[in-house]
């Protein structure tokens, strides 16, 4: 079972929260003072108390629904050696179980802070050098640190790379927030902060259960992505064999969307870019946006209506021969940069992740529009069980 799936809130679940909240509604027909006194006590929404499972086979942020606040932070190592990985390890760990079910930190300088986690979550990654410490061989990496250059980069230093990575998601940006600086105490005598990047989601609190979100550019995106827990996804996503089986591993590019210069566009032929319909995120040949597209359908010209150089034709499994599952967020950095915290997840980066990565670079319209300034690869261990730690399969 995943980490998703076994989210079990210990304080009212958020149906019953939920529940409440539409009681609350109902006083519509109450008197007044009764309403006032209604708001006083009822929150408006309240996703605080909802939590997600720590401990399973997976690490959680995966498969769990996206939250609508998302903080990455990379670190990098310093002169430290296998043992010591581990305690950083073991100290994050504890730290991470406490703080997603709603607990303080072993050392919590603000403990009242952790009680609301909004469904935190927060995941572990590595990158090459902390393989390199913690003596992981080549294949069993799954594809991390050997991502090949692509035309399309515009890659920075100060967004790319890093040794350690926590994925700290949420509902509640002050719960991410303070759950990210507690982790990042831990680390100060291991390392330091390499970048942080922070993005947000409508998903989480804006869409309705099962409404894929929309980023910056208007899209509807994440359509396409293999359903949590299926089949396809676990085949897409987990490792399957040897000591990474559960694990995974994540791939963040940082790509600037060139907003002023796509707000020229005009919506048919931002729709011609991607391939789909803005309204519903419906591909050009179909009606819903669950719809699989038809790639051979042409128009009364005899065109093909998802053009040649449509982001879905050449990122499609019928093109690419690999699947990756998307957990983006977008970002904005005043004044004026904007863009995608493009997150996939798939059991190998070389296998899934590149083969997909060359197509779109080679010929995607949406090139036009995005630039990938920052780059990073981290293998994401299997979940742990209470007493073990993450990246425990490993050592
Ligand atoms: C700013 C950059 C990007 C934007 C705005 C964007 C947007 C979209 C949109 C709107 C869709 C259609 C709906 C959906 O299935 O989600 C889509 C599909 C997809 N995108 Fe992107 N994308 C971006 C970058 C990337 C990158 C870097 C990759 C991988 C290297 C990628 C891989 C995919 C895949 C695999 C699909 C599904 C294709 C299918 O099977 O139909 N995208 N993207």
């Amino acid at each position: 079972m995943t980490a998703a799936t076994t989210s079990q809130p210990k304080g009212p679940s958020r149906r019953a929260v939920l529940t409440a909240g539409l009681a609350g509604l109902a006083t519509g027909t109450l008197g007044t003072a009764a309403i006032a006194s209604q708001t006083d006590q009822q929150p408006t929404s309240n996703v605080g108390p909802a939590r997600v499972a720590f401990f399973g086979a997976h690490q959680a942020g995966i498969s769990t629904m996206t939250q609508s606040h998302g903080m990455f932070l990379a670190y990098d190592l310093g002169d430290i050696d296998r043992a010591d990985l581990v305690r950083l390890l073991r100290l994050w760990t504890d730290d991470a179980a406490r703080l997603t079910q709603g607990e303080a930190a072993l050392a919590d300088t603000e403990p009242e802070l952790a009680s609301n986690p909004a469904r935190l979550t927060i995941t572990l990654g590595l990158g090459p050098h902390a393989l390199d410490v913690a003596r992981v061989p080549r294949d069993e990496r799954h594809g991390v640190g050997s991502l090949p250059s692509f035309t399309i980069d515009h890659l920075q230093e100060r967004w790319s790379g890093g040794d350690l990575l926590l994925q700290v998601c949420g509902d509640d940006a002050l719960s991410v927030s303070h759950a990210a600086r507690m982790l990042s105490k831990d680390v100060r005598t291991f390392g330091s902060l390499r970048w942080r990047q922070d993005g947000f989601s409508q998903q989480g609190v804006a869409t309705m259960a099962g409404e894929t979100p929309r980023n910056l550019m208007g899209q509807v995106d994440g359509s396409a992505n293999p359903t949590p827990d299926s089949q396809d996804f676990a085949e897409t996503v987990w490792v399957e064999g040897g000591r990474m089986t559960g694990g995974t591993t994540l791939v963040l590019r940082r790509i600037q969307t060139l907003l002023s210069d796509w707000d020229r566009l005009d919506r048919h032929d931002r729709e011609l870019v991607i391939g789909r319909r803005l309204a519903d995120g419906a591909p050009l040949t179909g009606d819903d946006e669950g719809d699989v597209p038809d790639f051979d359908a042409v128009d009364e010209r005899g065109l093909p209506v998802i053009p040649t150089f449509a982001h879905i034709r050449r990122a499609h499994p019928s093109v690419t021969g690999a699947r990756i599952h998307r957990r983006s967020f977008s970002y904005e950095r005043p004044p004026d940069e904007a863009g995608l915290l493009f997150v996939s997840f798939q059991a190998d980066i070389d296998e899934q992740f590149v083969p997909i990565q060359r197509s779109l670079a080679e010929l995607d319209q949406l090139n036009r529009w995005t630039r990938a300034v920052g780059s990073a690869t981290f293998l994401i261990p299997p979940g742990c069980e209470p007493g073990g730690y993450l990246g425990d399969a490993l050592f």
